[in-house]
């Protein structure tokens, strides 16, 4: 009860701080773009407790009520959307005995009848041994229809956050993007959806083909990006970590971060995501673009912060008293947990039922 208080005031703080020069609160913001405030984005999934963009991600993700299913949008040879994060299939597949002269080729070079030969779960197994399951070996490269067919099924209704990814790669998925939605009905106002990107041109390209979707541009400091204050690279750093390599990169200053927001707001987002520097740093650690200066600024633009990838309830906690609107998750339900929204269904418990 005191720690439900607690979160309360400091959300509440946190929100009252950043009643905006533009005059909405970010609660007010959120509503008028139907985006819940504050925001549960399960990043590849529940994809902590289950192999990342697989089925039983997604399904663990929906059933515990997330209210984004989070996916990377890439385009097989045939012209097929998939959900896929990296630029190859190396990590996260058996590409490299299945098709091992082509396993450094990206997502493009292969069919999705190909695609779909591939083990997308095994490698959580021995990547991950203590969260482990049998049923993960053999599990699927899954198309956007896939996850679409996931958010519709079950007693919650998730929305989908879809990151175009490598844009350059796959001239026209903007495009393609719309088509598939709009056939599947996503564009017609009952459903949530939030389009989000790196690129600027992406957004732009976007913000002409769903103008009346909210979109989110994500922030980063380097290249493409915010430009930075030190253009030391890792390798020169010196540095052993690159968590905390990246923990101390900044903008170059205020008016580099803000021009960002202006590209953002001038190309129709509702939004940014930011990137986070997490307490005990790991391989999605990057620079804190969070800080409630930060936060303060990007409201009075009259824009949401969502910022991505917070696992840690320790985390949470800093994120959300400097401001932030939404998160992007690896662990759905821990961060359902911190937002007093946690189901009553376990983990294991969804996984069962769902036959994992
Ligand atoms: O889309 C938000 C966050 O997912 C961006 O980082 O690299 O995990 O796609 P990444
Ligand atoms: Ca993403």
């Amino acid at each position: 009860m005191l720690a439900h208080l607690y979160k309360t005031l400091c959300l509440t703080a946190a929100l009252g701080a950043a009643a905006s020069a533009h005059g909405q609160t970010p609660e007010q913001l959120a509503h008028a773009a139907n985006i819940p405030h504050p925001a549960v984005i399960a990043h590849r999934g529940a994809s902590y407790d289950a192999p990342e963009s697989t089925l039983p991600a997604y399904l663990l993700a929906r059933d515990l009520g997330a209210d984004y299913l989070e996916l990377d949008v890439q385009r097989t040879r045939d012209g097929q959307l998939i959900a896929l994060h990296d630029d190859t299939l190396l990590r996260t597949t058996d590409i490299a005995s299945k098709f091992p002269e082509r396993k450094d080729k990206p997502v493009s070079d292969f069919t999705l009848a190909e695609l779909k030969t591939l083990d997308a779960g095994s490698w959580f197994n021995a990547a991950h041994p203590q969260r482990a399951c049998d049923s993960y070996k053999g599990l699927k490269i899954l198309t956007l229809d896939e996850v679409l067919d996931v958010a519709q099924g079950g007693a919650h209704k998730p929305g989908v956050y879809i990151e175009t990814k490598v844009p350059q790669q796959f001239p026209g998925i903007e495009h393609d993007l719309k088509a598939k939605l709009a056939q599947r009905g996503w564009l017609d106002g009952q459903h949530r959806v939030v389009l989000q990107t790196f690129e600027k041109g992406s957004l732009e390209l976007l913000a002409k083909e769903m103008p009346q979707v909210p979109k989110v541009l994500l922030l980063w400091v380097g290249e493409g990006s915010i430009e930075p204050k030190s253009t030391v690279a890792f390798a020169a750093s010196g540095m052993k970590d690159k968590a905390a390599y990246y923990a101390q990169q900044q903008p170059r200053d205020r008016a580099e971060f803000e021009r960002w927001l202006d590209i953002a707001k001038a190309n129709g987002a509702v939004g940014t995501g930011p990137s986070a520097a997490l307490t005990e740093g790991g391989e999605q650690s990057y620079m804190d673009l969070v800080q409630p200066w930060m936060n303060k600024l990007t409201h009075d633009k009259g824009l949401l912060v969502h910022v991505y990838t917070v696992d840690e309830a320790v985390d949470f906690k800093k994120v959300s008293e400097a401001g932030v609107d939404g998160i992007f998750t690896n662990r759905t339900s821990e961060l359902l947990k911190f937002y007093d929204r946690a189901s009553t269904e376990s983990v294991s418990q969804i996984l069962q039922r769902n036959g994992y």
